[in-house]
């Protein structure tokens, strides 16, 4: 008998023109579980990404990756090194006994820092850093052609060692308001080189780091690319410039593009919609002037986005017209019809974060038509609890 749309998600795929066979197109999109002991991965770490493939997703993602330990936007997280490799591989051994496959996603957080042990964190050009300038962080170093020579080695040495201990696949960070982010977005890239102006010269760099890794893991090892649609305010990365940078994606090789927008440190709540859980994040200020900031500004600065289902797929559809690779859906996918229209629309492979993080059974029950949506309001308090110990729904 014929499959219906819905069925047919779970049918074995490949991901693009790599060797990785997915049992079906579910990915656990990267969401900073802050499950770590003094930056390393801990067993709470292990057992959320376990549970995830015991819930039917084909890849599981690992957050946040830093490919230094200055790429780290504060430094108790974790960052690709041998002790944290240690403990990684045992993650990505139990979540291949689980049935699953798992990814990591590798970042460089660029200005976006309240690194301590980075005074001078590097970025596209010289920026304020209001993020920062509470720990007295307050300015960028604009890189030199040896900063970027050195981070694109970064990354491309950390997916090595991650193909090294059993890692099935990495996706780089191109998104969100990140390093790579900040040079493709006009309003943080101020450099008049070959590394600024045009979205040509503005790509230049996050094409080069991708050119890097893909060069140091091989043509048939998974390589993703997590890409903003748009940032999320005037004058930002555009739809348009995104098209390019899809076209320039496929042409170098990449992979899958996992779609997504907006601008951490500017537009927060783009990527996410739904509440903002503004008390949970002044009692997470980790000093008092922090916590007063944020109670003062927070309402002011933190704009809000009404969630509704499959919110990106309006602009998601207008890339998939225009390439041909392999794409990622992501943002808001919430029930069965939300799924099968994804589907309808073309795209490859769908990733979720909270419905999962609610429940991890979230494909299971739906398969077995136990539910036919999740029960994750967006009240977004799972931000709030990566900050206390471990990302967790809140509702549960
Ligand atoms: C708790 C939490 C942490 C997140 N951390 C990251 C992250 O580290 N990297 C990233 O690319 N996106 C992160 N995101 C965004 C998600 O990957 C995703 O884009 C967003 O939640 C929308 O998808 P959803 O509607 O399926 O939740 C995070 C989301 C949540 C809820």
């Amino acid at each position: 008998m014929e499959k219906n749309v819905f069925e047919q998600a779970f049918i074995e795929k490949k991901i693009g023109h790599s060797d990785l066979q997915l049992k079906n197109i579910f990915i656990r999109s990267a969401a900073y579980e802050g499950m770590l002991d003094r930056g390393l991965p801990n067993q709470d770490l292990i057992d959320h990404h376990v549970a995830m493939a015991r819930g039917d997703v084909a890849l599981t993602t690992v957050s946040y990756g830093a490919v230094s330990a200055d790429a780290r936007t504060f430094n108790t997280q974790m960052y690709i090194n041998d002790d944290s490799l240690e403990r990684l591989k045992v993650l990505a051994d139990e979540v291949h006994k689980a049935g699953g496959k798992v990814s990591m996603q590798l970042t460089h957080c660029g200005y976006f820092s309240k690194n301590k042990d980075c005074r001078r964190p590097l970025a596209p050009s010289k920026l304020f850093n209001a993020y920062g300038s509470i720990s007295g962080i307050l300015f960028s170093k604009a890189m030199s052609s040896v900063d970027m020579k050195r981070v694109a080695n970064d990354f491309a040495e950390a997916a090595i060692k991650l193909k090294d201990i059993g890692f099935d696949a990495v996706e780089i960070h191109m998104g969100h308001g990140y390093l790579l982010s900040q040079f493709l977005s006009p309003r943080t890239n101020k450099r008049k080189d070959e590394y600024g102006g045009s979205i040509e010269n503005r790509s230049r760099f996050p094409l080069e780091v991708l050119r890097a890794v893909i060069a140091g893991v091989g043509k048939e090892f998974p390589v993703l690319v997590k890409l903003n649609l748009a940032d999320g305010f005037k004058r930002g990365f555009s739809l348009e410039d995104c098209k390019y940078v899809a076209l320039a994606l496929k042409e170098n090789a990449c992979s899958a593009i996992v779609l997504s927008g907006g601008f951490t440190s500017i537009t927060p709540f783009y990527l996410m919609r739904g509440k903002v859980p503004l008390g949970g994040m002044i009692k997470n200020g980790s000093s008092l002037t922090e916590k007063l900031t944020m109670a003062l500004f927070g309402p002011l600065i933190i704009k809000r986005y009404k969630f509704t289902a499959n919110y990106f797929l309006p602009q998601a559809k207008e890339i998939r017209k225009v390439v041909s690779m392999p794409l990622v859906y992501l943002g808001g996918v919430d029930s069965k019809k939300g799924i099968e229209e994804i589907m309808n629309a073309g795209f490859d492979f769908i990733a979720m974060a909270r419905a999962l993080i609610h429940d991890p059974d979230f494909l299971i029950k739906l398969k077995a038509n136990q539910i036919e949506k999740t029960e994750c309001n967006r009240c977004n308090k799972c931000i709030v609890e990566m900050d206390r110990g471990g990302v967790k729904c809140v509702l549960i």
